[in-house]
């Protein structure tokens, strides 16, 4: 028994043998999936290790079948350094025996199982019809977000802005190839966000900003905000938050990390799982202004790994990692030094 890698440029083969649209579904499928097994799982909030520069954080998650955890950052002035903003890794383990199954890369696969649980919240909350998304935040994770709308709920017109324009063009001609999807600069955030159904806010700045204040918000908009996950960086104005209704991952952890870190700690939220459980509703009238706030939660890395794991059962892309020690005697590891 070994344990399987899958590094970035095998999860890229991965992607690419499908089609980045059946694999955000599939993907999206197996989050649906996890998230309506809600109970079955341990959950408990990340746990962060702040400095002034970024974050470090672990993200655990078991179903008492297999258990998973990821290492991921946050640091938004990585940029500059020639690094991404996110990286991430992580491992699927069997909880029977305690063994890593997997050990894979996770900063392509956090783009995308953020973008495809951001896709699956907005198909329980936007309105019928939406098919116009402002997109503030031009950034790694925004291709992502746009093609999992796409796929997803169909939307087909993207205003893009960012503060930095050289992220709207990569943007832009990244895209510039999907079919049937048009991705259109913005001049500024009321330049995007006039008459748009769905406002997605992914920036990255480690304080609280105002991306989006209420006026700019228009009636019945559905606001997809994951940029705001830490305490003290957050992308909405609290106004935007007042009277609208908010979906959460996982409460206690969204209290912290969320926009609703803004609020009092008894102004109610509904959860995500209770949502896609028809136990809540997404949505209650065209004119609702609806939000999830998005952090990121253990779950949904769980459910990314369970299914790399299972695609590449079936086809496989991964290799052999001599992670644990092959033991002829388990009780022999000196053995394992090769020194005798
Ligand atoms: N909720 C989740 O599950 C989740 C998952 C991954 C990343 N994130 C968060 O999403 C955010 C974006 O991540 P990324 O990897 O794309 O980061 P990134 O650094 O690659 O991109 C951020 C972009 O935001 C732009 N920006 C900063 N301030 C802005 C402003 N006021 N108006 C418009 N644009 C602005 C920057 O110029 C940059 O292009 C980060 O805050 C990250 O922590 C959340």
């Amino acid at each position: 028994m070994q344990t399987r890698y899958i590094g970035s440029a095998a999860l890229g083969r991965m992607v690419r043998r499908r089609g980045i649209p059946e694999f955000l579904r599939g993907l999206a499928g197996y989050i649906r999936d996890d998230y309506l097994r809600w109970d079955a799982f341990e959950k408990t909030p990340r746990l962060a290790s702040h400095t002034p520069s970024g974050v470090i954080e672990l993200m655990p998650a078991t179903d008492g079948r297999l258990y998973a955890f990821k290492y991921v950052n946050g640091h938004p002035g990585n940029a500059a350094l020639g690094l991404p903003t996110v990286m991430a890794f992580g491992v699927l383990a069997d909880v029977a025996t305690g063994y890593p199954l997997l050990l894979s890369e996770m900063t392509l696969l956090t783009a995308l199982r953020t973008a495809a649980t951001s896709a699956l919240a907005a198909s329980a909350m936007v309105r019928a019809g939406a098919r116009t998304m402002a997109l503030i935040g031009n950034g790694a994770q925004s291709e992502f977000q746009v093609l999992a709308f796409h796929a997803m709920l169909g939307v087909d017109q993207i205003r893009a802005y960012d503060v930095d324009v050289r992220a709207t063009h990569r943007l832009i001609a990244n895209l510039a190839g999907v079919a049937g999807l048009r991705v259109l600069p913005a001049a500024s955030v009321e330049d995007a966000v006039r008459g748009a159904d769905i406002l997605t806010t992914a920036t990255a700045d480690k304080r609280r900003a105002a991306v989006l204040v209420r006026q700019q918000v228009p009636t019945g908009a559905h606001i997809n905000a994951i940029g705001g996950d830490c305490p003290g960086k957050t992308e909405l104005d609290p106004d935007v938050l007042r009277d609208a209704r908010i979906i959460v991952e996982f409460e206690p952890q969204t209290r912290v990390e969320g926009e609703i870190q803004q609020l009092a700690p008894d102004v109610p939220v509904a959860a995500l799982s209770d949502v896609l459980a028809q136990r809540a509703s997404g949505r209650g009238s065209d004119a609702e202004i609806t939000i999830f706030d998005s952090v990121g939660f253990a779950l949904e890395d769980y459910s990314a790994l369970r299914y790399i794991a299972d695609l590449d059962r079936a086809e496989p892309e991964s290799r052999e990692l001599d992670l644990v020690p092959e033991l002829r005697d388990p009780r022999n590891l000196y053995a394992a030094l090769g020194v005798g």
